[in-house]
């Protein structure tokens, strides 16, 4: 038996203010997208924005339904939006931000396993890294500059 160690390195922002001008903005387009998510059961707004290559920025937020399962998390409302309006362009960056209704989120809430599976696919698929930013209502902003980083062992294609 052998025992294996995964490292990841992260940055860590200590607010947004302190983020580049462009992934400020960015940001700034990811909160707009947060407040408009449709939440009405978990009161969790979570809202993401992409830059592409093209220079377009899409972005998404969390879609809820009656039936929980249903719903679709930001980040992935955000991406296949983008690969489906623009399936040959390169995704940059990524912004993310969340905020609960009941207390104000100050740590940086990474995106849930199945968006990071997803994000994977299309971080594959370019053959170029996607720059990803999160994080809360305030404080740290989080800076993973691959998807990698966020998901060791990650189960792609190869394995099919
Ligand atoms: N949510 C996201 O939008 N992204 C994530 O990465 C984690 C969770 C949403 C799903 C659901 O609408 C709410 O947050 C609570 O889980």
């Amino acid at each position: 038996m052998k025992k294996i160690k995964i490292e990841s390195f992260l940055e860590v922002y200590p607010s947004m203010d302190t983020l580049p001008k462009a992934i400020f903005s960015l940001m700034e387009q990811a909160i707009v997208a947060r407040e408009q998510a449709y939440a009405p059961y978990s009161e969790f707004l979570v809202g993401a924005a992409l830059l592409l290559d093209n220079g377009q920025v899409i972005t998404g937020n969390n879609q809820e339904n009656a039936s929980y399962p249903s719903g679709l998390c930001a980040e992935r409302t955000a991406i296949y939006y983008a690969m489906a309006k623009y399936p040959k362009a390169t995704i940059k960056t990524m912004a993310i931000t969340a905020r609960a209704s009941d207390k104000e989120t100050t740590t940086p809430i990474p995106p849930c396993g199945a968006c990071r599976q997803a994000i994977a696919e299309y971080e594959i698929r370019q053959k170029s890294p996607i720059d990803i930013y999160f994080m809360g209502e305030a404080g740290e902003v989080m800076r993973s500059e691959s998807l990698e980083n966020l998901l060791p062992l990650l189960f792609t294609s190869k394995y099919l």
